[in-house]
């Protein structure tokens, strides 16, 4: 067996030991899933994260569902290097996503309301983000909590984005904007 073949193999073997380590709270289809060495999963008290069939997992993605939160990645998601998705409430990725290296997907702030209290004793501030089918977020880009992406939109490399992005829109900039629309060509 050659090493890519090799690397394939294990990658489809390491889900069954996440499986075991995070029990029913982590629902995924171990063999018809990819994931890479050095790949984070976390799930506290009562969190869930479902994973469907054909999600990929690249090098160093973590992925952290606070408590009761949930996560969904649809079919053939895929998450490229070093990319993290943090719940605190809840974070929906539809089918054949995918999302480039560094992307952080937070659904939440901390709470900085009274400036008289340390922000670290505030809380936060949540609210769910969701993300339609084959919609391809650049690398480096940030979504913050409480947007939606819709289907087939693109977001641009370094984007933050703060306010939903249209169906077929091509979203770029800090903060991010539709620039243009997709066209079937
Ligand atoms: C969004 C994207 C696909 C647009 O590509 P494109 O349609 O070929 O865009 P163009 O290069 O023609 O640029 C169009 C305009 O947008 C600007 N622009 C392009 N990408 C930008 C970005 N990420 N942020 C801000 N502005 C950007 C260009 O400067 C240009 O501006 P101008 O009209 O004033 O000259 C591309 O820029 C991008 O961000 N790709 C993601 C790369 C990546 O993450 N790859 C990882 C692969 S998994």
């Amino acid at each position: 067996m050659n090493r890519l073949s090799l690397h394939f193999l294990i990658g489809k073997m390491r889900p069954l030991l996440w499986k075991t380590r995070l029990g029913a709270r982590l629902r995924i289809v171990p063999l018809r899933m990819f994931m890479d060495a050095g790949v984070r999963l976390v799930a506290e008290g009562n969190a869930r994260i479902r994973c469907a069939h054909g999600v990929h997992l690249d090098r160093y993605v973590t992925i952290k569902a606070g408590p009761r939160a949930r996560i969904d990645l649809g079919a053939d998601v895929y998450l490229n290097e070093s990319s993290r998705i943090v719940a605190r409430s809840a974070i929906t990725i539809d089918e054949k996503t995918m999302i480039a290296d560094a992307v952080s997907i937070f659904d939440h702030d901390h709470r900085f309301i009274d400036a008289r209290i340390p922000m670290s004793a505030q809380g936060f501030a949540c609210a769910p983000i969701t993300i339609g089918r084959d919609v391809w977020i650049g690398s480096h880009a940030v979504l913050c909590k409480g947007i939606t992406i819709g289907d087939h939109a693109i977001v641009a490399a370094g984007a933050v984005v703060t306010r939903d992005v249209a169906p077929y829109a091509v979203a770029m900039g800090v903060p991010a904007r539709e620039v243009r629309k997709r066209s079937a060509s």
